[in-house]
């Protein structure tokens, strides 16, 4: 997690997976995501402890994530949070081993 977001680098690579005629089409009703029968694992880490199911929770960048993946079609998403590493710092190890 970077500033209650993703790392501007996972950014980048999301913004080059959402290509018309590749990974969207846009038909009469709107965009349709063509990537079908596929499932993403997202595995992310932060300093602190976040609800990460919903905006209030400020976790802005799993929901982003969850969201550009239903864009390009894949509703399956497998997260895991390693939270609060920095704000225990000698739980890190243990925490990182729990995931
Ligand atoms: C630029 C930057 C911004 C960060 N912003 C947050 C943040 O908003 N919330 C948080 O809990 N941790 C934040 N962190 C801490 C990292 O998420 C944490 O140290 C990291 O997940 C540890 O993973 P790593 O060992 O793969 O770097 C930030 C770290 C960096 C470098």
């Amino acid at each position: 997690m970077w500033n209650h977001f993703l790392p501007s680098n996972l950014k980048a690579y999301l913004d080059t997976l959402c290509v018309v005629g590749k990974t969207i089409k846009y038909a009469s009703k709107g965009p349709k995501g063509l990537l079908e029968n596929r499932k993403v694992l997202y595995i992310q880490s932060s300093g602190g402890i976040y609800d990460h199911e919903s905006l209030e929770g400020k976790d802005y960048g799993h929901n982003y994530l969850k969201h550009i993946m239903s864009f390009i079609g894949i509703e399956d998403v497998l997260a895991i949070f390693i939270d609060g590493v920095d704000a225990f710092k000698d739980k890190a190890s243990e925490i990182k081993a729990i995931g």
